[in-house]
């Protein structure tokens, strides 16, 4: 697990130029432990952008961020993009193992773990273009995993999936998070998505200031069946449309 602070930080895009495009605003807050936390805004607000600060592949303009694991040494990060991005000329199991420090027996038996607990035990010798979009995607979270990643980051994993295969693969993560102790950040649209899956949820407003910030305090596993799952869904809504309110950018987007 690790422990992710981030301190007023600061992104301009093409700052000192006619461009110039403050992206996110004077943000702060800390995650520690096994916390599952989303951000959730309108597109364009700055998710992905703090996502890539957050695992060093962006810069940033101003502020501090530090990742650290709880056991004190340099933190691993583990990362799930929008699409698997998987080599096509590898198998699944290669895929896998490509993102490992070493190719071990340890990575092997890792490998095989997390597919299975995907359910793709049967697949490590496929090939990509052999797979659902849906398996594929299943792939790049086991290989996510299978890092073994301090912090896991993760920028809206389902949104181009049909609801079935998603509401699937969200049970599923939910699950796999449960069983071994991680702190993830997690960036989605979809705020029903967010109240099921997170403890807490950050909400950005365009122009990159937090709005709110939501503690969700429902037992796990969580099922979108449950009562109090989607009363807690309406009520979080219902403050993004006052946020809609008050940042008229943001009413065509959340
Ligand atoms: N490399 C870049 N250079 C210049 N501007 C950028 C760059 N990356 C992002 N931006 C700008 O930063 C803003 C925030 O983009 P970002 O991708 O972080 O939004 P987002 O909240 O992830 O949106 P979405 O929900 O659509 O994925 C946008 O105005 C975008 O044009
Ligand atoms: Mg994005």
């Amino acid at each position: 697990m690790a422990v992710l602070t981030v301190n007023d930080l600061c992104k301009t895009f093409g700052a000192g130029t006619a461009r110039s495009n403050r992206v996110l605003d004077h943000i702060s807050f800390d995650v520690r432990g096994q916390t599952f936390v989303s951000v959730v805004g309108p597109s364009g607000c700055g998710k992905s952008t703090l996502l890539n600060i957050i695992s060093g592949v962006e810069t940033h303009t101003s502020g501090d961020v530090s990742v650290t694991s709880d056991e004190g040494r340099p933190a691993r990060l583990g990362y799930v993009f929008q699409d698997p991005r998987l080599l096509p000329w590898r198998t699944v199991r290669k895929n896998m193992l490509y993102v490992q420090d070493k190719d071990d027996d340890q990575a092997r038996r890792r490998v095989s773990t997390y597919l299975d607990m995907v359910g793709l035990g049967q697949h490590g010798d496929f090939f990509p273009g052999q797979l659902s979009g849906g398996m594929q995607q299943r792939v790049g979270i086991a290989r996510a995993f299978a890092v073994e990643p301090d912090l896991l980051i993760m920028d809206e994993p389902f949104s181009h999936l049909d609801a079935i295969t998603a509401r699937g693969l969200r049970a599923q993560l939910q699950d796999i998070w449960a069983q071994s102790r991680k702190t993830v950040v997690f960036v989605t649209h979809d705020v029903v998505e967010a109240v099921e899956l997170s403890d807490r949820i950050i909400v950005l407003q365009p122009g990159g200031r937090i709005f709110e910030d939501i503690p969700i305090d429902l037992p796990r596993p969580r099922r979108q069946s449950d009562p109090a799952v989607a009363t807690l869904q309406a009520e979080v809504l219902a403050r993004l449309e006052k946020m809609k309110a008050i940042t008229p950018q943001a009413a065509t987007a959340v």
